[in-house]
């Protein structure tokens, strides 16, 4: 019989994060946004290589607002990725797109190129293209991103699980036209900050 629970991602705040806490309290910039969350944003990009970065609540609200930017409406194809954790595709349904899945190559374990292709001849009215790359593993990004451009449609990448990952000496989360990170606490970046400071 199991009686202890065991929490996938309870945090751990001490050290530096501890001070940055009680930073935000004592100058009462808990909310709405502050100085804390402008450095983190401007961190983020530099960190990644890109101009701009927005915090949002969650991973899973940067990709809704990806979909929202890239006119997603009712009734809209997106193609994505069929193997991922469900938070990269339901931004889709809040919108009423409809999900069209790629079929993963056995190397990433992400989504094909070529399959991708191929679903381009097939459906020709495509509004968006959402690869992730899963556990931290980047997805073929630049063959992923040419065919997007050929065919003129947006890719969002869900680099959710990914930050710190490189694909050819670039960072993830740089290749789409929109890119989401997640810091929730059972990624691979924050649970290393965190092993590495407790
Ligand atoms: C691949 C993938 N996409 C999106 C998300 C959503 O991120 P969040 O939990 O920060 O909403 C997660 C993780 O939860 C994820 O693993």
């Amino acid at each position: 019989m199991v009686t202890k629970r065991i929490y996938l991602s309870s945090p751990t705040i001490h050290g530096e994060e501890e001070k940055y806490v009680k930073e935000a309290f004592d100058t009462n910039w808990v909310a709405p946004l502050g100085p804390n969350v402008d450095n983190f944003e401007k961190e983020a990009a530099k960190y990644v290589g890109v101009k701009y970065a927005t915090a949002l609540s969650a991973g899973t609200a940067a990709l809704h607002l990806a979909i929202k930017l890239a006119g997603v409406k009712q009734g809209d194809i997106v193609f994505c990725s069929d193997l991922t954790f469900s938070a990269t595709v339901n931004p889709v349904s809040y919108e009423k797109g409809v999900q069209v899945f790629i079929d993963s190559e056995r190397e990433t374990w992400n989504m094909d190129p070529r399959c991708l292709e191929k679903a381009f001849e097939k459906y020709p009215n495509v509004k968006a293209v959402i690869a992730v790359n899963l556990y931290g593993t980047p997805a073929k990004l630049d063959e992923i991103r040419a065919i997007c451009d050929k065919y003129k449609v947006v890719l969002i990448e869900d680099a959710a699980e990914s930050f710190g990952a490189t694909y050819k000496g670039r960072q993830t989360g740089t290749f789409g036209q929109y890119n989401a990170i997640s810091f929730h606490g059972d990624k691979l970046y924050t649970r290393y900050y965190w092993a590495k400071s407790a």
